[in-house]
C-alpha cells in the first residue's frame, strides 16, 4: 500500500473518531455525521487504486455505486422518524451480509489450503455477518409490521439455538482443519442466516431497537473481520469503531431499561399484553378528562411546567407545536423544560433528534437524572404521547414486565396531564396507574391537535 493510501486511511480513521465524539451532543450530532461521511468518502476514494481493476471489474462497481448510493440517500431522505429504526436494521443487515459475501468470496480464491491468518478472520466474517444479515431482515419484518411484534416462541426453543450455535462451530472447526471445502464454508454461511433468523424471531417488537443495536456491533466485528481477511486497515478501524459503539449503546439501552442484555435476549419480553383498552380503565377504575381550555388555563397559570415527550410526539409530528406552546408559555413567565428519558420513543435519541429538528434550546431539554428532582417543584408535568416512561409500576409493582426501569418522576407534580388518543397501553403493553390519580388530567387526541388547541386556549387566557 502506498504511502498517500495510508496516510488517507489514518485521516478517514481519524474523522471516524471525531464524528463519533461529535455525535455524543445533539448539538454536534449533525456536524458528526458529515464529519463521518467525509472520512467514508476519502476512505472509498483511497480504496479505489488498491481494487486493480479489470474494465469488466470497474463496470461492476460503478454499477454498484450508481444503484446502491441513490437508493440509501432517497431512503434516507424520506424515511420517517419513527421508521428510523427499521432503515437502520435493513442498513446494516447489508453490511453484514456484504462482509460474509466478500469473507466466502475470499475463501474460494485461496483454494483448498489457505493460510490460518486468512481462513480465521473469514470464518468470523461468514458467521457473524451472516448471523447479523438474517437477524436484520426479521427485526426489519418486526418493526414494519410484516412479521407480528409478539415474541415467536415454541417449546425448548433456546435448546435448538444452541445446537445450531454448536453446528457452527463444528464447521468452523471443520473449514479450519480440514481445509477449505466450499460445500462446508457454505452450508456454514447457510447455518449463520439459520441463527440469525432463530435468534432474533423469539425477541419481542418492543426489544427490537436493543437488537437493532447489537446487531450493528455483530456488523461492526464481521466488517472488521473482512478488513483482516482483505489486509485493509480502514476496514478494521471501521468495524472496530462500530462494534465497540454499538456494543455500548446496546448496553446503555439495556440499563435504561432496567434490564439486563440476556433477559432482552432470552426473556420474551412483551408475549403476555396485558391492559384494557376503554376509557373506563383497569378493572373500571375512572379517569378524570378535560378540555384544552382547562388545560389551557391551568398552564398558563404554572410557575413551572416540565413537557414529557414520548413515542406519541413523534407519531403525531407534534414537535413544532410542543415548541410553539412552550414559546408562548414562556412569553407569560412560566418556566418550561423538556424532560427526556434515554428511551423515550423507539430509538436511541429519538425525542432529542425531533425536539432539536424544531429547534428547541438545548439548554431546555434535561435529562432523567438532571431533572428528576424538580418533579416535585413543578405545577404541570405535561405528558405527551409517552406512556412507559412515566409509568410507576416500574418503582413499584414488583413482577411488573417494567419493573426496575428507571422513569421520569412525572408522579410527583402537582399536576399530571396526559397528552394521547385512549387509554390502551404503552408498547410495553401494560396498564399505567398513573392515568387513574387523582392528580391526572386526560386530554384525549392526537397530540399535534391538541397541542395547537392548548396554544389557542393559553392566547385566550
Ligand atoms: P409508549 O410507552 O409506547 O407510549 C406512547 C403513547 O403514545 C401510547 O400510549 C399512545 O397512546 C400514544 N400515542 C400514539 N400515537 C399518538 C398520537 N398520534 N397522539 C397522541 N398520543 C399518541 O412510549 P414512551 O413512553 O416513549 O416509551 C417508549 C417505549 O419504547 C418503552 O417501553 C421503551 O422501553 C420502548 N423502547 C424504546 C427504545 C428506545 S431506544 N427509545 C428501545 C427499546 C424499547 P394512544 O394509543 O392512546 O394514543
Amino acid at each position: 500500500m502506498s504511502l498517500a493510501i495510508s496516510l488517507a486511511y489514518l485521516v478517514a480513521a481519524v474523522l471516524f473518531i471525531l464524528g463519533l465524539r461529535q455525535l455524543s451532543s445533539p448539538r454536534g450530532a449533525r456536524r458528526g455525521n458529515q464529519t463521518a461521511a467525509v472520512g467514508m468518502v476519502i476512505a472509498l476514494g483511497a480504496t479505489i487504486p488498491l481494487l486493480h481493476f479489470t474494465t469488466a471489474g470497474l463496470v461492476i462497481v460503478l454499477i454498484g455505486i450508481a444503484i446502491g448510493a441513490p437508493i440509501g440517500a432517497l431512503t434516507a431522505r424520506r424515511v420517517h422518524m419513527t421508521a428510523m429504526p427499521q432503515m437502520v436494521a435493513i442498513f446494516n443487515g447489508v453490511g453484514g451480509g456484504a462482509a460474509a459475501l466478500v469473507a466466502v468470496t475470499e475463501l474460494l480464491d485461496q483454494g483448498m489450503h489457505p493460510a490460518f491468518a486468512l481462513a480465521f478472520p473469514s470464518v468470523l466474517s461468514i458467521v457473524i455477518g451472516g448471523v447479523s444479515f438474517a437477524g436484520s431482515v426479521v427485526a426489519f419484518s418486526k418493526l414494519q409490521g410484516l412479521l407480528t411484534g409478539t415474541p415467536m416462541t415454541y417449546p425448548g426453543q433456546q435448546v435448538v439455538n444452541g445446537l445450531i450455535a454448536l453446528a457452527i462451530i463444528a464447521l468452523a472447526v471443520a473449514v479450519l482443519t480440514a481445509g477449505s471445502v466450499p460445500a462446508f464454508f457454505v452450508a456454514l454461511l447457510i447455518l449463520a442466516l439459520v441463527l440469525g433468523v432463530a435468534f432474533v424471531l423469539p425477541i419481542g417488537g418492543a426489544d427490537m431497537p436493543v437488537v437493532i443495536s447489537l446487531l450493528n456491533a455483530f456488523t461492526g466485528l464481521a466488517v472488521a473481520a473482512s478488513g483482516f481477511v482483505l489486509n485493509n486497515f480502514a476496514l478494521i478501524v471501521a468495524g472496530t469503531l462500530v462494534g465497540a459503539s454499538g456494543t455500548l449503546l446496546t448496553k446503555l439501552m439495556s440499563d435504561a431499561m432496567g434490564r439486563s442484555l440476556a433477559n432482552v435476549l432470552f426473556g420474551a419480553f412483551g408475549q403476555v399484553v396485558a391492559g384494557p383498552a376503554g376509557v373506563a380503565g383497569a378493572e373500571g377504575k375512572s379517569v378524570r378528562s378535560g378540555s384544552p381550555e382547562d388545560v389551557g388555563t391551568m398552564l398558563a397559570y404554572a410557575r413551572k411546567v416540565i413537557i414529557v415527550p414520548g413515542y406519541g410526539l413523534a407519531v403525531a409530528q407534534a414537535q413544532h407545536a410542543a415548541r410553539e406552546l412552550a414559546d408562548e408559555l414562556e412569553r407569560r413567565g412560566v418556566d418550561v423544560e423538556y424532560a427526556i428519558h434515554p428511551v423515550a420513543g423507539r430509538m436511541p435519541g429519538h425525542m432529542n433528534v425531533l425536539l432539536a429538528e424544531a429547534n428547541v434550546p438545548y439548554e431546555q431539554l434535561k435529562e432523567m437524572d438532571e431533572i428528576n428532582d424538580e418533579f416535585k417543584f413543578t405545577d404541570v408535568a405535561l405528558v405527551v404521547g409517552a406512556n412507559d416512561v412515566v409509568n410507576p409500576a416500574a418503582r413499584n409493582t414488583p413482577g411488573s414486565p417494567i419493573y426496575g426501569m428507571p422513569i421520569l418522576n412525572a408522579d410527583e407534580a402537582k399536576n399530571i396531564v396526559f397528552m394521547k388518543r385512549s387509554m390502551r397501553p404503552g408498547f410495553a403493553g401494560i396498564d399505567n396507574e398513573l392515568l387513574y390519580d387523582p392528580k391526572t388530567i386526560m386530554l384525549f387526541g392526537d397530540a399535534k391537535d391538541s397541542l395547537t388547541k392548548l396554544v389557542a386556549a393559553v392566547k385566550a387566557v
